[in-house]
C-alpha cells in the first residue's frame, strides 16, 4: 500500500507548476470517440484516473499512443465496442462520459454505473433525463446502464440541479444529434467550457458554454485535431492553500487566475497576501491566519473540491470558521482523520465548525478519498512531527508527482510502499 510520509512544520518556498485539469481531461478524452479521426491531446495530467481511462479506451478498440507523459494521440476510428464493464470503470466516476460519447457516435452504449469518490449519493438521473430527451431508450439492470436510440434529435433540456457531469454528457451526446439542443440551468465550470472548446475544435457547433444556457447545433461528422487542456483549478488551489498553511511563499505557475477568484478572496480574508500575474499566483502566508466562513457552490462560487483543504487551513487560523457544504450531501466523513492531527472540528449536517488555532502534530492517518487525502497533506505539512498518510493512491488519482513538487518547495515528504 502506498503511503506518504511527511515531516511537517517547515515553511515552503519556491515555484510549483500546475498540470492540466483532471476533470477537463476526463471529459475530453471520451469526447474523442465522437470523431472518426485522430486526435492529439496535450497537457494531460500524469495521474491514475487518466491511466485508467486510457486502459478503458484500449478495451473499446481505440489506439492510444503517448508521445510523452502529457501528450496522447488517439485514433478513435478503430473503436468497435459499445460496452464498458464494471471491472473497467469502477475506479473512476467520470466513466459516465462514455455513455454520452458512445451514444453520440453509435446511437448505443452500455456502461457500468460509475465508481470514484464516495461522498453520499451520486445520482445520474439528470444525465439519463437528457439522453431520453434526445431520443434514447434507457434500461438500468444489475448496475449496467444501457442506452439505445434510432437516432438522436435535438431538444430543450432543463436541468433540475446544476450538474457539471450532466451538462457535459448531454453536450457530448448532442454534438452529433439532428437539429438543435438547448441546455438550460447548465453548469458553468471551467471544464464545461474546455470540453465545449474541444468539441468545437473537432467541428461541433456549441455556443454559450460558461453561461447557464448552452445551444448545441448538431453536425453530421466530427474530425480529429490537436488540443491543449486548461490548467487544473483544484490542484492550483491546493498548492495555494499549502503555501498559506505552512506560512510560506509559493508561486503557483501555469494557472488561469480568474478560475481561482473564489479561493483568492477567501485567502485574502484570512490575511494572506496574493499577487497575480498573467499565468501565475503568488501566495504569501501570514504569521497569524485569520478565520473566515466558506460556502461551497457551483462555479463561480467556492469549489466543493477545495472544501477539505480549506478546512485543514482553517484549523490553523486564530478563531472559528464555519464551512457549509452545499454541493454534496455527505462530504465531511474525513474530518475524523484531520482530528488525529489535532484539528478541532465539529460537524452538524452540512455545516462544519472549525475552531482554531489548533496545535497540529504528526499522526498516522488514512486518505478516504482524493481531496480528503489532499487535506491531510495540507495538515501534515503544517503539523510538527511525522505524519504518515495511508492509502495515498487516492491522492495519486488527482495529483501528479505531489511528493516531487512539494520536495521542490522544501518539504520533507516521501512516498513509500509499505
Ligand atoms: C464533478 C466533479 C467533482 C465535483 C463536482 C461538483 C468530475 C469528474 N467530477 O462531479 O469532482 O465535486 O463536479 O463540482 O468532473 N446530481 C443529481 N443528479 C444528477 C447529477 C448530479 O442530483 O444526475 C447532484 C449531485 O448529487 C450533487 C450535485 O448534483 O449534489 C452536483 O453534481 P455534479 O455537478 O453532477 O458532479 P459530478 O459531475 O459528478
Amino acid at each position: 500500500m502506498e503511503q506518504l510520509v511527511i515531516n511537517g512544520g517547515k515553511p515552503l518556498r519556491g515555484t510549483v507548476n500546475v498540470n492540466g485539469a483532471k476533470n477537463a481531461a476526463l471529459a475530453i478524452l471520451p469526447a474523442v470517440i465522437l470523431s472518426e479521426g485522430i486526435s492529439t491531446i496535450d497537457n494531460l495530467p500524469g495521474i491514475e484516473d487518466i491511466k485508467n481511462l486510457v486502459q478503458i479506451f484500449e478495451n473499446l478498440g481505440a489506439q492510444c499512443t503517448f508521445s510523452d507523459k502529457h501528450t496522447l494521440t488517439i485514433d478513435a476510428s478503430t473503436v468497435n465496442s459499445r460496452r464498458a464493464s464494471y471491472g473497467a470503470v469502477k475506479r473512476i466516476r467520470a466513466s459516465y462520459y462514455l455513455l454520452g460519447a458512445l451514444l453520440g457516435r453509435f446511437n448505443e452504449a452500455e456502461v457500468a454505473m460509475p465508481g470514484g469518490c464516495n461522498f453520499g449519493q451520486r445520482p445520474i438521473d439528470q444525465h439519463i433525463k437528457g439522453f431520453m430527451a434526445l431520443g434514447a431508450k434507457v434500461a438500468i439492470n444489475h448496475g449496467m446502464v444501457r442506452l439505445k436510440a434510432e437516432k438522436l434529435v435535438g431538444t430543450n433540456i432543463y436541468l433540475d440541479v446544476v450538474s457539471v457531469g450532466a451538462t457535459i454528457n448531454i453536450m457530448i451526446a448532442a454534438a452529433r444529434a439532428e437539429g438543435t439542443t438547448i441546455i438550460e440551468n447548465a453548469a458553468k465550470e471551467p471544464h464545461v467550457v474546455d470540453t465545449a472548446n474541444f468539441l468545437n475544435m473537432m467541428g461541433a457547433n456549441i455556443k454559450g458554454a460558461g453561461t447557464d444556457l448552452i445551444r448545441i447545433s448538431g453536425v453530421n461528422k466530427l474530425f480529429g485535431g490537436s488540443y491543449t487542456i486548461i490548467p487544473d483549478q483544484i490542484e492550483a488551489g491546493t498548492y495555494m492553500i499549502i503555501a498559506a498553511a505552512t506560512k510560506g511563499t509559493v508561486r503557483v505557475q501555469n494557472v488561469i487566475p480568474k478560475h481561482m477568484d473564489s479561493l483568492t478572496a477567501k485567502l485574502t480574508e484570512m490575511k494572506c497576501i496574493i499577487k497575480e500575474g498573467e499565468d501565475y499566483i503568488e501566495v504569501f502566508g501570514p504569521e497569524r491566519l485569520m478565520p473566515t466562513n466558506v460556502k461551497t457552490m457551483v462555479y463561480p462560487g467556492f469549489p466543493t473540491d477545495l472544501q477539505p483543504q480549506i478546512i485543514a487551513l482553517l484549523a490553523c487560523a486564530q478563531g472559528t470558521g464555519i464551512v457549509t457544504e452545499n454541493v454534496w450531501e455527505n462530504r465531511f466523513q474525513y474530518v475524523n482523520e484531520l482530528k488525529r492531527l489535532g484539528c478541532n472540528i465539529t460537524v452538524e449536517g452540512r455545516v462544519a465548525v472549525v475552531k482554531g488555532p489548533a496545535t497540529l502534530s504528526g499522526a498516522e492517518v488514512h486518505a478516504p478519498d482524493l481531496r480528503a487525502g489532499a487535506a491531510l497533506v495540507v495538515a501534515g505539512l503544517a503539523a510538527k512531527g511525522t505524519t504518515t498518510i495511508m492509502n495515498a493512491k487516492q491522492i495519486n488519482r488527482g495529483y501528479e508527482d505531489i511528493e516531487g513538487k512539494l520536495s521542490g518547495l522544501g518539504a520533507d515528504i516521501r512516498k513509500i510502499n509499505a
